[in-house]
């Protein structure tokens, strides 16, 4: 273990394709050094990567978001080479986990693969990971040593420029409830939870049409962990419109967002999206780094 503020001439902050923004603000706001390893994809899909000697404690840094295998095998790339270059100890910050969302075996002989992703990084020698906005306790339970930064709070500051009416801050399932009531509380609004349920073979998302709540004419803030193909936030925002709602935002940790989501997120009738920068992309509008420095600084 080392201590941030008296090793920083020690530390590099290692980050490939996955987090260059947000690993490039923390090395900053460190003044360490930022170590870029550079990647070329081959015909095969293979990633190729080259990265310069780095310093005996490293801060790696990458999300793996879609293309979500590609960013893990990067990431154990990354670390092989610290390893490698004699490093004493290595830091993973993985601000969205994949494959958290596979915790347990939801049908019959599937793979709990959060399992496997832990057991991978323990045997190339992460010794500590600090992710955001984990899935689920469950998924957490996996690892030997790891911090859960909650974005709640980045969220709900973010939203207090909002210039909301009225607003009621909804989740999209009961699973997401204390998200939702955690979000309200900065705020001091009310909240809801809908009752979501998704068939655990085609994926299809049904959200129940009787509420909790009076949302007539009020702003909805939608707030979720992860946007992933839309179905939760566009269902939702369904709902929500047969009942008179305001306007409604889409607010989460992880904007996957994949293929047209955000398109057709927009054109069920949602305002706009915002999520933190864990995912690069157009909606990433909360910077993570000052918070997951606060948290590198109460561990090292
Ligand atoms: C599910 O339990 C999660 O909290 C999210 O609601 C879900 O992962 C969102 O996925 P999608 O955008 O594909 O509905």
């Amino acid at each position: 273990m080392f201590y941030l503020s008296e090793t920083l001439n020690g530390i590099s902050v290692v980050t490939g394709p996955g987090s260059f923004d947000l690993a490039n603000n923390i090395a900053k706001s460190l003044q360490a050094e930022l170590a870029l390893a550079s990647v070329r994809i081959f015909s095969d899909g293979e990633s190729s990567m080259r990265l310069g000697k780095v310093r005996k404690n490293c801060i790696i840094v990458q999300s793996t978001h879609p293309p979500t295998d590609r960013h893990l095998m990067q990431l154990l790339m990354m670390t092989k080479k610290c390893v490698d270059d004699g490093a004493q100890d290595m830091c993973a910050v993985i601000p969205y986990l994949a494959y958290a969302r596979q915790d347990r075996a939801f049908l019959e002989g599937e793979v709990v693969s959060i399992g496997l992703v832990a057991k991978l990084f323990e045997t190339i020698g992460i010794k500590h990971i600090i992710t955001v906005d984990i899935h689920s306790q469950l998924a957490m339970s996996y690892f030997q040593s790891i911090q859960n930064v909650s974005s709640v709070r980045m969220l709900a500051d973010y939203a207090t420029n909002m210039k909301l009416h009225d607003p009621i801050a909804v989740s999209p399932d009961t699973g997401g409830d204390n998200r939702a009531k955690e979000f309200a509380r900065y705020l001091n609004i009310d909240s809801v939870s809908l009752k979501k349920s998704r068939h655990r073979l085609t994926g299809d998302v049904t959200i129940d049409e009787s509420i909790d709540a009076d949302v007539s004419n009020r702003d909805a803030v939608l707030i979720d962990d992860i946007i992933s193909s839309g179905s939760s936030i566009i269902k939702a925002a369904q709902v929500l419109r047969k009942l008179g709602v305001g306007k409604i935002y889409a607010m989460c940790a992880h904007a996957l967002l994949i293929q047209d989501a955000a398109e057709k997120i927009k054109s069920a009738g949602v305002h706009d999206i915002i999520s933190t920068n864990s995912v690069p992309g157009e909606y990433s509008k909360v910077e993570l780094s000052p918070e997951i420095i606060s948290t590198l600084n109460t561990r090292y």
